[in-house]
């Protein structure tokens, strides 16, 4: 089989080529047969491009063009002549082809979906035919704009000189918080290794091996429940240098972001990024990863109403918590039923209830006011700043929680009034570091690391390992942008009774470091470098690059939110043969 071979693209014809002959190649957009004229838009990557056939002229290439069917590939054969009616709105919008011949490459049955910008089809049937979805010219874009980062990437971080070096992706299990994927050994049955949740490790080692600067365009692996900006595997742009300092790799990172916005977007962030503890983001926006592209912050009310006699407030406090507020710039006029959503809403972020009040021109209404004295309610008042028109809510209860629950609202009250699609267009990276190294695990009954084991304490607070480990710091770093996280990292414990003393810390005993991370803790022992690094989520710079919200759309090839694979139906059920290969049986 053969076919007229293209000569030009879709989208590279201009004015400048009037009179040229050419041949084009690509999918039927969109046919309109006015009788004495037939329009054909051709597409391709690179564009639509209008190719023109006249009935009157040319009787064999009409019958073609009359069987043609949206998204049949075909080849037209033509002259390029200046358009009739300008099309602004494209690029070859000046100009069209006169078809003198015209093939069918490949017929198309219809589509499940119209292959459009901005198509109204449903993920799932998007999902299914993920070929054709990908043929829509939005998606296109969002895939140019991930290559053109990789293409960055490797620039950027070959000038810094660094070594792309591949790790393995069968691996022994590590530590990043998440549940692991686990492959069967065929050749040593009843043993696993695990898909990494990250190069954690590995990259460490290098810098102990001496490549002193590392990275890596990484895909990882983390079973964990997905949600809009998650899946079970994405891709990291993993760095570690060694013989460096925290500002070492923050300044690396910005100067990385800022030429990603320069060269994809041509817009130029201001370096160096905010930076803002943990402590800030938590108690002013409620959030380890605030979207501080507007402002309504929170207020602690803890010191302000400690005496009073609101039961639920008082017995918050008793037990060592905390009240915050939240103002609603003026959204006293919120419904019963718009706060009892707000109610619904907080609660799936763990809150009790959720106690509000409404400073209008006729006073103060609230559920709560009957509880307070009048000193208390004007004394918070103040506190937060509260105007005419404004809405107040409430939470009480354990620290992180409570503020946690406020930051969510803060997110939907934002929503819900606009704010975030004034400010979409905006991008305000910011640092957030400070974190506390470990935090306590209810369900497990343990401290668990905040980032990961393998994080050092802020060399000032070392000591506190020993008498106040709750208050330990860690020298970590995580790349806020817009309310995504998109980076996270830190300063590496590099000696072996640190990081001894932190797996005690850990609850993991002795034996069970040794069997699980003795290699780690050798290699500390053979001059290992200061070192440090962190990990960029490609997935969800390109979404913020692209302007989406779901995560999905810059993955070729992504699992819905329960974990499958729409297209090619996985994960499915193997061969029995194949499972007693794997040394596996399977429990139902
Ligand atoms: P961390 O776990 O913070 O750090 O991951 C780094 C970045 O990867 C992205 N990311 C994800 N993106 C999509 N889907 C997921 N399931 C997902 N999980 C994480 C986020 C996140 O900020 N080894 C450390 C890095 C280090 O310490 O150097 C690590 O993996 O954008
Ligand atoms: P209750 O005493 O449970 O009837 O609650 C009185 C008011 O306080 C109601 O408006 C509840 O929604 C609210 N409320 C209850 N628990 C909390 C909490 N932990 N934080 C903030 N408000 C709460």
């Amino acid at each position: 089989m053969s076919f007229w071979k293209r000569t030009t693209d879709c989208g590279a014809l201009r004015t400048a080529h009037i009179g040229q002959d050419v041949v084009l190649n690509g999918w039927v957009a969109r046919v309109r047969d006015l009788g004495g004229l037939i329009f054909i838009d051709v597409r391709d990557r690179y564009g639509i491009t209008q190719v023109v056939v006249i009935p009157e002229h040319n009787e064999q290439v009409t019958r073609t063009a009359r069987e043609l069917g949206a998204e049949y590939v075909i080849a037209v054969k033509g002259r390029v002549r200046k358009r009739e009616s300008i099309n602004p709105s494209i690029p070859t919008g000046e100009i069209e082809v006169l078809a003198s011949d015209l093939e069918i490459i490949s017929p198309a049955e219809l589509p499940p979906f119209e292959i459009v910008e901005r198509s109204e089809a449903g993920e799932d049937l998007r999902l299914t035919y993920r070929y054709l979805d990908l043929r829509r010219p939005d998606m296109q874009r969002h895939f140019i704009i991930r290559n053109t980062l990789y293409q960055i990437a490797h620039e950027y971080f070959a000038e810094h000189k660094f070594l792309e070096v591949e790790t393995p992706v069968l691996t022994k299990s590590t530590p990043e918080g998440a549940r692991d994927f686990l492959v069967p050994s065929r050749l040593h049955k009843g043993k696993f290794y695990a898909l990494p949740q990250s190069p954690q490790l590995f990259k460490q080692l290098l810098m102990v091996a001496g490549f002193d600067r590392y990275m890596q365009i990484v895909k990882c692996f983390r079973d964990e429940d997905l949600r809009a900006d998650r899946q079970p595997e994405f891709t990291q742009i993993d760095v570690e240098m060694a013989f460096i300092t925290q500002d070492d790799i923050i300044t690396l990172i910005e100067g990385f972001i800022a030429r990603l916005w320069k060269q994809i977007l041509n817009i130029d962030l201001p370096v160096p990024f905010p930076r803002m503890s943990f402590d800030e983001a938590l108690t002013r926006y409620g959030s380890d990863k605030p979207d501080i592209r507007f402002d309504m912050t929170l207020t602690t009310l803890t010191d302000i109403v400690r005496h009073s006699e609101f039961s639920v407030f008082a017995n918050a406090i008793a037990a060592g918590g905390v009240v915050a507020c939240l103002r609603a710039k003026g959204c006293a006029d919120y419904s019963r039923k718009t706060l009892d959503e707000l109610t619904e809403f907080a609660k799936k972020y763990g809150a009790k209830g959720l106690a509000w009040m409404k400073i209008t021109d006729e006073g103060v209404t609230s559920p709560i006011a009957k509880f307070l004295s009048e000193g208390h309610v004007t004394a918070l008042q103040a506190a937060v700043g509260a105007q005419h028109g404004d809405l107040l809510l409430f939470s009480a209860g354990e620290y992180e929680r409570t503020y946690t629950i406020l930051g969510a609202l803060r997110n939907e009250i934002a929503r819900r009034e606009g704010i975030l699609s004034w400010v979409q267009e905006q991008y305000a990276p910011l640092w957030v570091v400070d974190f506390p190294l470990l935090e306590y695990s209810d369900e497990e009954q343990r401290y668990i690391a905040r980032h990961h084991p393998f994080t050092s304490p802020k060399y000032e607070d070392i000591p506190l390992l020993d008498s106040a480990p709750q208050s330990a710091r860690a020298i970590a770093h995580d790349l806020v942008m817009n309310g995504y996280e998109i980076g996270g990292g830190s300063v590496r414990i590099y000696q072996r009774a640190v990081q001894e003393r932190m797996f005690e810390l850990l609850g993991i005993s002795h034996d069970e470091a040794r069997i699980k991370f003795g290699f780690l803790l050798d290699a500390l022992q053979y001059g290992a470098p200061p070192h440090g690094g962190i990990a960029l989520g490609v997935d969800r710079l390109v979404m913020l690059l692209a302007g989406t919200t779901n995560i999905r759309d810059v993955i070729a090839f992504p699992k819905t939110a329960s974990g499958l694979s729409l297209m090619d139906n996985c994960p499915s059920e193997v061969a029995d043969k194949q499972l007693i290969e794997a040394g596996i049986a399977v429990r139902r």
